[in-house]
């Protein structure tokens, strides 16, 4: 994993987006692995940037998304909604090349149509956040985790945590579809970002030694041999005294 420190949102979400825009300049048919949340918005908006300024074109892209959630809940509150309204309809992307799971009533036939087209692409770059517990996608901590696609029970701090998104009062969903830790690591490049100073403790037990540990998914991204994570300078600055890999600080 290599450890990349940035002082600057905006920079590092301009230079993320440029290794997008390069790869899908550079190959037919790329395929982003695509996340939700705060993190990435500034990488959408750099990708969106770019796109009106003719640089780069995403008629022959493909996206898929890491999870959604399901249960009765607005769309508004859908993660397809989220990415229609950061990204999709802003660009040229053709909506059937853009997937998510499906929020439907038969779960398990969402589950499998997820998962053929999870086996059906390659997926060139994967974006992924880091939630508050160490999750990633939906893959909580757990003494086991799935390697596939899977409906995920959410962690009450996930819950709690993801509240911050609904109206006062709606209902918070409780599960979601979520790839597994093998879709993700399927990826060839992943790159995580960590723009959060409250996720100090997720990044500081991640980063102090060499151990993976199912109860913090995000460290087995220790296996994967084509990961680059990106964590803010302050949050570097409070535990750089006790990390035990090399960083390379922009
Ligand atoms: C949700 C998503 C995760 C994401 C996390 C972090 O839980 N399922 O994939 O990484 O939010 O979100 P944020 O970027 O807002 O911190």
């Amino acid at each position: 994993m290599k450890i990349i420190v940035y002082k600057n949102y905006n920079q590092i979400c301009d230079l993320i987006a440029k290794n997008i825009v390069n790869k899908i300049n550079n190959k037919n048919k790329s395929v982003l692995g695509l996340a939700t949340g705060d993190t990435f918005i500034g990488v959408y908006k750099r990708l969106i940037y770019y796109y009106n300024s003719s640089k780069v074109n995403f008629n022959n892209v493909i996206t898929i998304n890491l999870d959604e959630y399901i249960g009765e809940l607005k769309f508004e509150n859908t993660y397809k909604y989220f990415m229609y309204e950061n990204f999709f309809k802003h660009v040229n992307i053709k909506k059937k090349n853009t997937y998510i799971p499906e929020n439907m009533s038969n779960i398990s036939k969402s589950v499998n149509n997820f998962q053929q087209i999870i086996k059906n692409h390659i997926i060139d770059i994967q974006l992924l956040g880091i939630g508050f517990n160490g999750h990633i996608g939906f893959n909580e901590p757990n003494n086991q985790l799935h390697a596939n696609t899977h409906v995920a029970n959410l962690n009450k701090s996930t819950i709690k945590d993801n509240s911050r998104f609904f109206e006062k009062g709606s209902q918070i969903p409780t599960k979601a579809i979520t790839m597994g830790m093998a879709d993700i690591f399927n990826a060839k490049e992943i790159i995580v970002v960590c723009n959060n100073i409250k996720k100090i403790n997720i990044i500081r037990k991640l980063l102090e030694n060499d151990l993976i540990d199912t109860k913090y998914p995000v460290s087995l991204l220790k296996i994967h041999n084509n990961v680059n994570l990106y964590i803010l300078y302050e949050l570097y600055d409070k535990i750089k005294d006790n990390i035990y890999n090399n960083v390379i600080i922009l």
